[in-house]
């Protein structure tokens, strides 16, 4: 007889060949590995991501957007893949506006054990990284079945002491909404962001995610462009301010309008009741040639102030990003390709193993730069950015 490991669950499960699928959590056997295979190390993880997403993502090291990189060289008329929209530019300005940010390093004083918790929208997380809203992993190579991933997303976000939101895309239906079966699946602890679908089909979307229990719900404003989702006969839109007061108005849920990038924009959601605006250009995917989220988040942070809870993603791939990201105002990060990395290589237990290197050097980062406490994460820390 010989042993088994399913990678959503953890369950160990004795047979002579591989289980089709998980006795107890029904995953296929895409996510069942011989318990020799288990990976123990972020390394082996993304080994086994680089051989799943053959020809779309090599799961470089630096994951930036670049020419060198496959889901950009071959961007021309082509799936966007893992790659950004166009030329690739405003991927590479989410990454090359963290590179240009550097810190004070601190090497005088008290010894100190980093304090990393915190609490977003009531919930208490041991760090403030989130998984970002992704969808769609299932198309690539069918490495994996689209409710398997975001059941690993959001399990492994639990089990490393943080959440995980989840996305919506062409795919998806109000009847069979991988994002929602997830959420249901692992009792409503997640975060579904909807596409800007009309108003009604959002609400209903909005009522099975309260039914769920689910934390928060959301909206990716910047999801407006998608032509693959009119074409699917799923159509999205504009919002304007009254659009989402009235989505405010009807959720018991906290809001979160994702995809801002401007000042006065942010504002307008502010003023339209949201509690979080996710500052973001969506991993440089809907519109060529924006700024990075770096270079904006400090505009956003002083025109709404204090009064509200702020995302930040883009180009975000190891802790002393993250803590960039915290100092340049943000509340609580979000990591996009590298948990799809994590979850396609090696499902909840990739994503859990790549939140926790994660959090261990957001630690080494705070504890080089002095920095005690997430209160203590601001622009004296950042080198020339007071
Ligand atoms: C393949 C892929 C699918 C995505 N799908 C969604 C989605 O359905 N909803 C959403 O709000 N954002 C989506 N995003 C954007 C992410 O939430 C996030 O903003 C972005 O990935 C952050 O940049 P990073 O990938 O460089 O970390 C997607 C991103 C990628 C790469």
């Amino acid at each position: 007889m010989n042993q088994w490991y399913c990678s959503v669950c953890h369950e160990i499960l004795n047979a002579e060949n591989k289980p089709a699928s998980c006795e107890i959590c029904r995953a296929d056997d895409r996510m069942i590995m011989s318990t020799e295979q288990v990976p123990g190390t972020l390394e082996q993880v993304r080994d086994m991501a680089r051989t799943k997403l053959k020809g779309i993502c090599a799961a470089y090291p630096a994951c930036d957007g670049n020419f060198d990189k496959i889901c950009q060289r071959e961007a021309y008329g082509k799936p966007i893949g893992l790659g950004g929209a166009g030329q690739g530019r405003s991927f590479r300005a989410n990454t090359e506006a963290l590179s240009r940010i550097e810190f004070n390093m601190s090497v005088l004083g008290d010894h100190f054990e980093p304090d990393t918790s915190c609490s977003f929208l009531g919930v208490d997380l041991k760090f403030p990284v989130l998984a970002a809203s992704t969808a769609g992993a299932q198309k690539y190579n069918e490495a994996l079945d689209e409710t398997q991933f975001c059941v690993s997303v959001l399990r492994g976000s639990k089990e490393a002491g943080t959440i995980g939101l989840r996305g919506d895309t062409w795919f998806y239906t109000r009847e069979d909404h991988p994002s929602l079966n997830a959420m249901k699946a692992c009792n409503g602890y997640g975060i579904p962001i909807f596409k800007p679908r009309s108003q009604d089909v959002l609400k209903k979307l909005i009522e099975t995610a309260q039914e769920y229990g689910c934390k928060a719900v959301g909206v990716d404003l910047d999801g407006c462009g998608s032509t693959i989702m009119a074409r699917q006969g799923q159509p999205v839109f504009k919002k304007s301010v009254k659009d989402i007061e009235e989505l405010v108005r009807f959720t018991s849920l906290p809001f979160i309008a994702k995809g801002v990038m401007m000042p006065e924009e942010a504002q307008k959601c502010v003023d339209a009741g949201v509690q979080v605006i996710a500052v973001s250009n969506h991993g440089g995917r809907v519109l060529d040639s924006t700024p990075g989220v770096a270079t904006v988040l400090p505009l956003i942070r002083k025109k709404v102030g204090k009064s509200v809870t702020l995302t930040a993603d883009g180009g975000v791939r190891t802790g002393y990003d993250v803590l960039k990201m915290l100092a340049l105002g943000a509340d609580a990060v979000l990591l996009g390709r590298d948990i799809i990395r994590a979850a396609v290589g090696a499902g909840t237990l990739g994503v859990k193993l790549h939140l926790e290197h994660v959090h261990k050097t957001l630690k080494k980062a705070m504890f080089m730069t002095g920095t005690k406490n997430l209160k203590m994460a601001d622009s004296k820390i950042l080198f020339n950015q007071d």
